[in-house]
């Protein structure tokens, strides 16, 4: 069996966006293991244990889809469990200005790593996901970009006018 591909993230939230390239990567791959990163330099709205439960529960119809939670380094999670080949979504050019650098840094740590770019549909070329926090917080309306299972953890999260 070929090894899976890992598409990396802090996913707070999984958006559509993501699952559009979550959809692409496992029609060319097969299976792939999308892995949550606890981010502590994000200042994340939602725990790595909800990050997580939030995307198994939208993935969980997708065959070759797993979730895994990491700590620390990507490349020292890819070497821990042999797995060689990222896959990063491209929406806009500075994208690629922040996976440029992350690609050649972690080669210098990994001489194994290497980066797939997919491109998203069109329709979630511009969608975040702080953009979908924002809307969020400030009482709109998140079903346009993130999955409904999402939309039910973002309802424990207050919204800035909820006392006005
Ligand atoms: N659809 C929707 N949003 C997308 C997207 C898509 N197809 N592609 C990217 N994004 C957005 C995310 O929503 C996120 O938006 P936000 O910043 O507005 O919240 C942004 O692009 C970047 O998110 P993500 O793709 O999750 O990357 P990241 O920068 O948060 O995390 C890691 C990338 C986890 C791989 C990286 O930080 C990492 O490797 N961390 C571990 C520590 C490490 O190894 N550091 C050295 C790295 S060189």
């Amino acid at each position: 069996m070929t090894n899976p591909v890992v598409y990396p993230g802090t996913f707070d939230p999984i958006t559509y966006g993501h699952v559009n390239i979550l959809n692409r990567a496992t029609r060319l791959f097969g299976s792939v293991v999308l892995a949550i990163s606890d981010n502590p330099s994000k200042n994340t709205m939602f725990t790595l244990a909800d990050r997580v439960a939030m995307a198994k529960e939208c993935t969980i119809h997708m065959d070759g889809v797993t979730v895994e939670p990491f700590r620390g380094l990507l490349v020292d999670y890819l070497k821990a469990n042999r797995y060689t080949t990222v896959v990063r979504g491209i929406r806009v050019l500075t994208d690629y200005d922040m996976e440029y650098s992350m690609t050649f840094i972690n080669r210098q740590m990994y001489a194994l790593y290497e980066t797939v770019f997919l491109m998203p549909d069109a329709l979630h070329l511009t969608t975040s996901s702080s953009a979908v926090r924002d809307i969020h917080i400030n009482g709109g309306d998140i079903s346009p970009f993130a999955p409904d299972v999402v939309k039910r953890y973002f309802a424990k999260i207050p919204r800035k006018y909820d006392n006005d």
